[in-house]
């Protein structure tokens, strides 16, 4: 048996997790500095890398501790090395390099993105890939929607990956956080959109971008929207006396219903298209129940979904994508650099 650690600090959580080579899930820490950047509405990376130092070690001592078998036990060191803020990611990778070195284990770099596509293979006992029987094989099409990605990937084996759509302006996420903020609700703004959207009657019709003949996205002139509409409303600016709950309500849904409607009806046309055997839903977004439910509703092929705690950024994806890296003999050498800009698949 061979237990990875998995480090990922390219954004606003500290995070560290421990799988072994049967994708069984040890331990799964996360330090989250959500309460630090809700109060700029947004994430600040200095203040992001200076948070990542205080909580590092910490995060990475509970971890192995709660994994079995201690620092003992672990064989290899998997960590985020893009795509990311840099002076958040080299906080991971050094941590992951004096680890790996002090144990004599080996290092290995990890692309975030990958990292959230492998969730799916976790074994959290629900939803993924890892019992057999559940697996589709391969070709896969995974929608990545986080709050700096909205990627269409396909996945033609273990480590093959393909871009197949992008978004052109903003991520799904983003649009998220900043509908959120038009609306007066709190940062990370998509919990929030979610929350108040399940009060809310049926949605207005709201535009959809299509970008037709392309499987890119684009999400920044659904934020226009939301602003004109809030505007009409007289809820933005937000009225002294607070704005209308029943009003934001229905924004919040006919916004997520947008998102939805545009991110399923894409990722299902792509897997058709190109013959895919399963969907895998990836990154902090698809922790939305109302794209879960339009995804499982409208795939006519298996979708693996990684439970919430999974989905948001976390170490044990990384340590998973980790376990693949090793089976293909793919090690990094100890001049590991970080990659803000990694891409996946282009
Ligand atoms: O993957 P993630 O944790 O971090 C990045 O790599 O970006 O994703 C964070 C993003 C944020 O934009 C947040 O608003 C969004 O995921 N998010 C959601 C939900 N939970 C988190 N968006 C919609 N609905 C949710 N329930
Ligand atoms: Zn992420």
């Amino acid at each position: 048996m061979v237990n990875v650690l998995g480090i990922e600090t390219s954004c606003d959580e500290t995070a560290a997790g421990v799988v072994d080579d049967h994708g069984r899930l040890l331990s799964n820490v996360v330090a989250t500095q959500v309460d630090i950047h809700a109060r700029y509405g947004g994430i600040v990376p200095e203040v992001a890398s200076r948070q990542h130092v205080v909580e590092i070690r910490p995060v990475i001592e509970e971890a192995v501790a709660k994994s079995v078998g201690g620092w003992e036990s672990i064989d290899a060191v998997a960590v985020t090395h893009g795509p990311g803020l840099a002076g958040s990611l080299i906080v991971g990778v050094n941590a992951a390099k004096g680890i790996a070195a002090s144990l004599g284990r080996p290092l290995v770099g990890v692309n975030h993105l990958e990292g959230h596509i492998y969730a799916a293979w976790i074994d959290h006992g629900s939803d993924g890939f890892t019992d057999p029987a559940d697996d589709p094989g391969f070709p896969l099409m995974c929608l990545i929607v986080s709050g700096g990605h909205t990627e269409l990937v396909l996945m033609s084996g273990h480590g093959r990956f393909k871009l197949i759509g992008e978004t052109r302006d903003d991520a799904a996420g983003e649009a998220f956080d900043k509908a959120a903020r038009v609306l007066g609700l709190r940062y990370p703004g998509g919990p929030e959109i979610q929350r108040v959207a399940a009060e809310a009657g049926p949605s207005e019709p709201f535009p959809r971008a299509w970008i037709r003949d392309t499987y890119d996205f684009s999400f920044s002139g659904l934020k226009t929207a939301v602003i004109r509409r809030a505007r009409q409303a007289g809820i933005y600016p937000p009225p002294p006396d607070g704005a209308d709950r029943s009003t934001v309500a229905t924004l919040a849904r006919s916004f997520q219903d947008s998102v939805v409607d545009v991110l399923v009806s894409k990722a299902v046309d792509a897997a058709d298209r190109h013959g895919c055997k399963g969907i895998v839903l990836a990154g902090g977004v698809a922790a939305n129940s109302a794209l879960r439910a339009g995804l499982l509703d409208a795939s006519p092929v298996p979708v693996a979904i990684p439970p919430m705690q999974l989905c948001t950024d976390n170490g044990a994806m990384i340590a998973m994508s980790g376990v693949q890296r090793l089976r293909e003999g793919l090690a990094s050498a100890w001049d590991l650099d970080v990659v803000p800009g990694m891409r996946i698949g282009a």
